[in-house]
């Protein structure tokens, strides 16, 4: 596992406190697609929960994947104790039972591409789902994504995390629906955006960057110093496009 991808546990706590939770409406849309009763869910990379809470709030018995430890423990604070937790990179979880749903947030990109897929099969009930979701927060006014843009520059010089397949931004298919589509072991594979806008102080917002990877990459003088560049280019409150690219796929019924 690389380094960036292991990055998260050193701000555990701040990347609870600062990171936005996900919406109902995102579990509605997986429930709905699988169509039949989802009991058990295996989650992978689950950070510090945030998603293993709204689907454990359906009633879903979700056992709750993750390699970093200090992730772990931010988790445990605040899921409920019917969630099964693993330290666990997906590379290394043991293939020991199946699942109605497989589910990743934010996470799947950082896991390594070779048997990615076969893995994920491999946990899955036959015709059970998988599903992957995220999205970064992106500035809505274009003249404070400038400034902010320019602040950064000097250390920071681009903080997207690249598409793993290198799928271009502008199309329409986005990764890891590619992905999913090419392996030949899912079907109906769909692609759906659910809306989130939201407002946040520019403190908050500072403190949602320090959780970054692109952030985290860079040596903590380095990153103070950007982050205090950042904040000082903002206005008191911050407009952000948060939607959420959801990937759904079905595990074929035919192996
Ligand atoms: C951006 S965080 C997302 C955390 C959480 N799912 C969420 O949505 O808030 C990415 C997570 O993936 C985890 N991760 C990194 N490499 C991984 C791997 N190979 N297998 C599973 N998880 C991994 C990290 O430790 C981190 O907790």
């Amino acid at each position: 596992m690389t380094e960036r991808a292991l990055s998260f546990g050193s701000v555990a706590s701040t990347y609870e406190r600062f990171r936005p939770g996900y919406p109902d409406r995102l579990v509605d849309e997986v429930l709905a697609y699988a169509g039949t009763p989802v009991r058990t869910a295996l989650e992978i990379g689950a950070g510090t929960g945030k998603a293993t809470r709204v689907f454990a709030a359906r009633g879903i018995e979700v056992t709750a994947t993750e390699p970093d430890a200090a992730m772990l423990v931010e988790l445990r604070k605040h899921v409920p104790s019917t969630v099964l937790t693993l330290q666990h990179a997906f590379e290394d979880l043991p293939v020991t039972r199946t699942y109605d749903l497989v589910f990743a947030a934010a996470s799947m990109h950082w896991t390594e591409a070779e048997r990615r897929w076969s893995r994920v099969a491999s946990l899955l009930d036959r015709g059970g789902v998988f599903a992957s979701f995220g999205g970064q927060l992106k500035i809505a006014d274009p003249a404070v994504e400038e400034a902010v843009r320019a602040a950064r520059s000097e250390h920071v010089p681009d903080d997207d995390v690249p598409s793993p397949d290198g799928t271009p931004e502008d199309s329409e298919l986005q990764w890891p629906g590619t992905e999913l589509a090419r392996t030949g072991r899912f079907t109906d594979v769909r692609q759906t955006t659910i809306e989130r806008r939201l407002v946040l102080s520019a403190s908050d917002y500072v403190g949602h960057l320090a959780t970054v990877s692109a952030y985290l990459q860079i040596p903590p003088a380095a990153r103070e110093e950007v982050l205090g560049r950042v904040l000082a280019a903002l206005p008191a409150e911050v407009a952000l496009n948060g939607d959420l690219v959801l990937h759904l796929a079905r595990l074929s019924e035919v192996t």
